[in-house]
């Protein structure tokens, strides 16, 4: 049971088509935004992003239409196990946690459960357009860290990205307050994108230490910072803690988190434009496929998809 008070607090809202407008005047109060909502925040609902609504609700049913139509029996299929696993599906409503989670490796290559077939199609189609958003934002936070524009996609080698996409469903829940969904974390990568069937459940811990409800706007994708991006920048953007609490659904959420990570081999290092008098070294650097493994919540079979890759 969580106790601490919650409390609601409205989200940074980034613009992204002005991050790259023609008119510099709104390019750079743009860009102020982010550097605001990076710095102080570490995550903002994402607006004007271009994704097709219809885009992110396919994705949305394709997702429940699995975790429905799709047998125990097949789903227990892609139960941890298999050394090759480039899916994994698994059931808690023990541990402390309540939910059904699906994960897969969605880049370098795409692998999906084949059923139902539209699920596969909606997915694909919803991480290569969230994807070239997140090369964009990669662009954008490149230039408010006073860097050259490629510097994220370089130092992350996000060109051969590892993007896991992570997909979450909680069941109703009429009785007890404060029942987790999704115990705490931080996640690996450079950012997560995140969208939802309805608004709720999702409480982040800011750099203030206070626990807020994020609401995110219907056909709004919430970003996250993610931990490599705050090794990168020594500690001046930072990854948020947070949690998935059920205890206010009369519906079923679903939610389809997608890790847009480094290439699975790229060592992550504070680069030393971070480091200085005030900034001294925060942080050792680890290559991505490390970090993941020691990151019990993305279970993919790491070493296996790394050998693929060579
Ligand atoms: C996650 O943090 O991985 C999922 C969060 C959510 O379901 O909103
Ligand atoms: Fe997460």
């Amino acid at each position: 049971m969580v106790q601490m008070a919650v409390i609601d607090e409205e989200i940074p809202a980034i613009d992204y088509f002005s991050l790259f407008s023609g008119d510099p005047v709104q390019r750079s109060k743009a860009l102020d935004c982010l550097s605001t909502a990076c710095e102080h925040y570490g995550f903002f609902n994402l607006v004007n992003h271009g994704v097709p609504d219809g885009v992110i609700e396919g994705a949305l049913s394709g997702i429940a239409d699995f975790f429905e139509q799709t047998s125990v029996e097949e789903k227990s299929k892609y139960k941890k196990g298999d050394p090759k696993a480039r899916i994994l599906w698994d059931a808690r409503s023990h541990s402390g946690e309540n939910r059904e989670h699906l994960k897969l490796l969605a880049r370098p290559t795409f692998h999906c459960p084949p059923n139902p077939p539209s699920f596969r199609e909606a997915l694909g189609e919803y991480e290569r357009r969230v994807h070239e958003v997140s090369l964009g934002l990669g662009r954008a936070m490149s230039l408010i860290l006073g860097q050259e524009e490629s510097y994220i996609e370089n130092a992350f080698n996000l060109e051969s990205g590892f993007n896991v996409a992570a997909m979450n469903r909680y069941p109703p829940n009429f009785q007890s307050k404060g029942t987790m969904g999704l115990a705490e974390h931080t996640d690996p990568g450079f950012i997560i994108s995140l969208v939802q069937n309805m608004d709720g459940g999702l409480q982040i811990l800011t750099h203030q230490g206070q626990w807020i409800n994020v609401h995110i706007p219907p056909n709004t994708i919430l970003i996250q910072l993610g931990d490599q991006l705050e090794l990168l920048t020594n500690g001046k953007y930072k990854s948020h803690i947070h949690r998935v609490l059920v205890d206010t659904y009369k519906v079923e959420r679903i939610s389809i988190g997608i890790l847009h990570g480094p290439s699975i081999d790229e060592f992550v290092a504070p680069g030393p434009e971070f480091i200085n008098g005030n900034h001294p070294l925060a942080y050792r650097g680890i290559t991505y496929s490390n970090a993941l493994e020691a990151n019990d919540r993305y279970e993919i079979e790491v070493q296996s998809c790394i050998d693929q890759l060579r």
